[in-house]
C-alpha cells in the first residue's frame, strides 16, 4: 500500500506542552497536599484529563467524591489554559516545520489526532492550524487513546485508507492506538519506552518524509 498521510499527535511531538501540563497538574497536587516527580509526569503522557486525575490522586492516596474531581479537573485545566495562553511559534519543536513543509510537497495529505481539548488553541497561537487538512481532537473522539477512533477518524476525514497512514507518536497510549488502527507508527521521544513502533527517533529534525516512506515499504 502506497503512504498516502502521515496523522500526527501534538502535545510531545509538535509542541512541547507535557511542561506546562505538569506545572498545572502539581499546582493541583500541592494544593491538594502532596507532590509528584517529573517521572511521574512521564506516565500522563498522551493520557486523557479524567484518567490522569486519578493516576495523580491515586500517588496522593487521595479519595474524592465526583464532585471534588469536576472541580478539580476545571481547575487544573484553568490553570493549563493561562500557561498555553502565552505560546507562540516558538515553542514548535525542532524540525517540526521542516517536516510538515516536505510532506506537504511529497503530496501527502496530514492530520491531526490529539487528546486534548486545547488542541485548538495551542495550533492557533502556534500558527500550525493551517498544516492541517483535518483537525481530530478531544473535543470530537469519545474513547481516549489507546482506542484507535481518534486516528481512525483522522483517516476517515482525509478520505485514506487506514493502512496508507503513518503516525507520530509520543506517548506509548498514542503508540498502541496506531497499533489497534493497523497503521505504522514513528515513536518521537525514548526507544527504550516506545516499542512496536517502524522507528523511533527524538524529534522530527531527525528524520525526512522521504525516509520514513521508505522504511513503511521496505
Ligand atoms: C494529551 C496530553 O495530548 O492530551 C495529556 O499528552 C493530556 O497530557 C491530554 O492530559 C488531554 O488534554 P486536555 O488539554 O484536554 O486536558
Ligand atoms: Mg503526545
Amino acid at each position: 500500500m502506497k503512504v498516502a498521510a502521515f496523522l500526527f499527535d501534538l502535545d510531545g511531538v509538535l509542541v512541547d506542552t507535557a511542561k506546562y501540563h505538569f506545572l498545572a497538574w502539581r499546582k493541583m497536587a500541592n494544593a491538594l497536599g502532596f507532590d509528584f516527580t517529573h517521572e511521574q509526569n512521564e506516565q500522563l503522557k498522551g493520557v486523557g484529563r479524567v484518567q490522569s486525575l486519578e493516576i495523580i490522586l491515586g500517588w496522593g492516596g487521595k479519595t474524592l467524591s465526583q464532585e471534588e474531581k469536576n472541580h478539580w479537573m476545571h481547575q487544573k485545566n484553568a490553570w493549563y489554559q493561562t500557561f498555553i495562553a502565552d505560546m507562540n511559534p516558538d515553542e514548535i519543536l525542532p524540525g517540526a516545520l521542516a517536516f510538515l513543509e516536505k510532506t506537504k510537497a511529497l503530496g501527502l495529505k496530514i492530520a491531526l489526532g490529539s487528546a486534548s481539548r486545547n488542541a485548538p488553541v495551542i495550533l492557533e497561537k502556534t500558527g500550525l492550524r493551517h498544516w492541517f487538512e483535518a483537525v481530530v481532537d478531544g473535543n470530537v473522539v469519545s474513547a481516549s487513546k489507546p482506542n484507535p477512533e481518534v486516528y481512525l477518524k483522522g483517516a476517515e476525514l482525509l478520505e485514506v485508507a487506514p493502512t496508507a497512514c503513518v503516525v507520530f507518536e509520543d506517548a506509548v497510549s498514542g503508540m498502541e492506538a496506531a497499533q489497534n488502527a493497523g497503521m505504522p507508527c514513528v515513536g518521537i521521544g525514548n526507544a527504550d519506552q516506545l516499542s512496536n513502533t517502524i522507528i523511533t527517533v527524538k524529534g522530527l529534525h531527525q528524520i525526512t518524509p522521504e525516509a520514513i516512506i521508505t522504511l513503511v515499504k521496505s
